[in-house]
């Protein structure tokens, strides 16, 4: 393949958006082409391991608001949260697998200009004390042979998410050739 492709721009832009239009929802396409993003990231030997429950029913999404005591009350505002499932069983890379589908879903939903996050589900706790996996399996039937990594909320960003400029970036932790250590600050 020789042909140039471009993304860099999605990349450049894309920010974590917690903020959303509560009434404005996808279309049945947009979510379509959400989730070809999401099945079409690379896996580990091809398995494809990573499973994805789409809620949009506005109770169970509330619900999903609260899996966490806070870092999460996003997902009573989006229109479509995706539950991403590993499978430690069908591949040990399991959470590579489902973390790069939830990368490639967010980067596609930001090109279509939409909004989404992130939200943390692995080793959390609801404000209860309940394991934060436990909370989201019994609220969407989810069988005990998948982990549920994260939730990735997606829809229209309401306000301002500003691009980080270039030289921002973490520059430092790239190393030419080999592995250098950080020159010690000076006192
Ligand atoms: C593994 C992982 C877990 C995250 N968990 C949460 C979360 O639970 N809640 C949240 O609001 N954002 C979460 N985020 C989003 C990060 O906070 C966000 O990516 C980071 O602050 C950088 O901001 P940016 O995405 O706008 O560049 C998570 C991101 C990753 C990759």
């Amino acid at each position: 393949m020789d042909k140039e492709i471009k993304i860099l721009e999605a990349i450049r832009t894309r920010r974590s958006i917690r903020i959303y239009h509560k009434d404005r929802t996808l279309t049945s396409e947009q979510v379509s082409i959400l989730m070809e993003a999401a099945l079409r990231a690379p896996s580990s030997m091809n398995r494809h391991s990573t499973q994805f429950v789409l809620v949009e029913d506005k109770e169970k999404l509330e619900a999903l608001s609260h899996l966490r005591e806070k870092g999460c009350s996003f997902l009573a505002d989006v229109p479509l949260a995706v539950v991403v499932l590993g499978s430690p069983m069908e591949c040990q890379h399991w959470i590579a697998d489902a973390s790069l589908s939830a990368g490639y879903l967010q980067l596609q939903a930001w090109e279509m200009g939409l909004g989404s996050c992130w939200a943390e589900v692995a080793g959390r706790f609801t404000a209860n004390g309940q394991d934060s996996a436990e909370y989201v399996r019994n609220l969407l039937d989810i069988p005990y042979q998948l982990e549920v990594l994260c939730i990735i909320g997606v829809g229209y960003t309401n306000g301002e998410a500003p691009t980080r400029p270039v030289e921002k970036l973490k520059w430092e932790k790239i190393h030419i050739g080999k592995y250098q250590e950080p020159e010690a600050e000076q006192e």
